[in-house]
């Protein structure tokens, strides 16, 4: 079994480049299998979330194939209902994706219930949902989600009750081929969703308004194939901002879209951490000596604080001065990862939907688990501040959306190392 091993209180010095978005590629290579053509994809991230997505094109018939920076990956002729064994389906929630491109290039999808991290029970009834009003019957049998549109996809007013990233990613894809027009309120407005139909609209669909509230798709059948380039993971960067702060240093994040990071730039700020902004790039500055304030946080749906980087800045308000709330407001239990810090030193209550941490208590390394992708990320932050040597097993949940972060963490100073440990 492989881990991370950690000695801490090395200051960071360097530069980090970021990889491609794991989340917006994940809907965008699903995509291909809705569109059917040739497709070039550059900077897609080496994580194993990809490398498994790449994996089901490949079991469906596609060919892919990787060409320097780029993927070439061709859906033309595929066997869409190829068999797809529940086991592999379940490694992540993305899967579900092919249920949208299943159903709106052939009328019909049968996919296995999708897995991913546990924040507790993950609804699908607005990927359902979606799907029956543009006229599927949808619903979940024997351990796989079926729909059928019997008469084809008709457009339509789509209004979700809650704000869904992956609801939004499957009313997109189901509804871009569709008969007619579609309006989707309340939609997710996150970058992945912006990229996703920047995607769809170089393969010739008609989609605007993605990024805001209301999206709006004139059904096109005539798609093709592109080139597209995907964009900066804002969860890699923002992590390694975090990381950066919490180790204490000087370190230059590159291949960023500044926009994307407001919402942790400020408040990294907002602690005392100096944050350097450019065109592409974030620099972290902070002399590990230096205290760092208190904060209250509340993570939302975007342009909010990210849900997926609370782990990581509860991670970094144990070092902080006085009491930090960290609340979240999209999953109901996303603080799994809590008991981690705690074996490490830090003093964190969680009430409820927030995390109350009594910063300052001495952490020290142990022996801990990655207990989801971001958890895991929160662990390394917590073990590159913390006196000693932590030791974090189950990194594979790391390795899902990170892409070489041990590399990345030791070609700026950080003593880490990925370790075979006898089972
Ligand atoms: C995406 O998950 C991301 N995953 C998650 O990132 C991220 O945490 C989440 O969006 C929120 O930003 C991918 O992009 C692959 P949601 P998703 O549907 O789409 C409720 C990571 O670390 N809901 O936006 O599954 C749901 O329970 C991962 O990279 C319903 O009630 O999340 C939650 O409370 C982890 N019914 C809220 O909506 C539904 O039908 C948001 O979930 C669907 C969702």
């Amino acid at each position: 079994m492989e881990k991370i091993v950690i000695c801490g209180k090395k200051p960071l010095y360097g530069t980090i480049d970021i990889a491609g978005m794991k989340n917006a590629a994940l809907p965008i290579l699903f995509a291909t299998v809705l569109v059917g053509g040739k497709f070039y994809i550059e900077n897609l991230p080496d994580v194993s979330d990809i490398n498994l997505t790449l994996d089901i094109l490949k079991r469906l018939g596609a060919t892919c194939v990787h060409n320097g920076d780029a993927t070439e990956i061709d859906t033309t002729e595929i066997d869409p209902y190829a068999e797809l064994p529940l086991d592999v389906v379940k490694k992540m929630r993305a899967s579900y994706y092919l249920v949208g491109a299943q159903l709106g290039r052939y009328g019909k999808a049968h996919v296995g219930y999708p897995g991913g991290c546990d924040f507790g029970t993950r609804p699908i009834d607005q990927h359902l949902k979606c799907f029956r009003t543009l006229g599927a019957d949808a619903d979940v049998n024997g351990g796989y989600i079926e729909a059928y549109a019997k008469e084809g996809l008709y457009g339509n007013h789509i209004f979700f009750d809650v704000v869904s990233v992956g609801a939004t990613v499957n009313a997109i894809l189901a509804a871009t081929r569709a008969e007619g027009s579609t309006i989707i309120e309340n939609a997710a407005r996150e970058p992945h969703i912006v990229a996703l139909a920047s995607f769809l609209n170089m393969c010739g669909a008609h989609i605007t308004g993605a990024g805001t509230d209301t999206i709006k798709i004139r059904g096109e059948k005539d798609l093709h194939g592109c080139s597209y380039d995907i964009i900066p993971d804002m969860i890699e960067a923002g992590t390694y901002m975090v990381a950066a702060a919490a180790a204490g240093g000087r370190v230059m994040i590159r291949n960023i879209i500044p926009k994307h990071m407001e919402s942790v730039t400020a408040k990294l700020v907002e602690m005392g951490v100096t944050v350097n902004i450019g065109d592409d790039y974030a620099e972290i500055v902070r002399d590990p000596a230096q205290p760092l304030s208190r904060i209250m946080v509340k993570a939302v749906p975007y342009p909010g604080f990210p849900t997926d980087m609370q782990p990581q800045i509860c991670a970094l308000t144990c070092q902080a001065e006085g009491t930090s709330y960290v609340s979240e407001g999209v999953w109901d239990n996303r603080f799994r990862y809590v008991e981690e810090l705690m074996r490490m030193g830090a003093h964190i209550l969680v009430e409820g939907k927030t995390a109350i941490v009594e910063g300052g208590a001495p952490m020290k390394g142990t022996q801990v688990s990655a207990v989801d992708l971001r958890g895991g990320a929160a662990v390394i932050i917590a073990a590159l501040a913390a006196e000693g040597i932590t030791v974090i097993d189950n990194i594979v949940l790391i390795e899902r959306g990170y892409d070489d972060i041990v590399g990345k963490l030791s070609a700026v100073g950080a003593d880490i190392r990925k370790v075979s440990f006898p089972d």
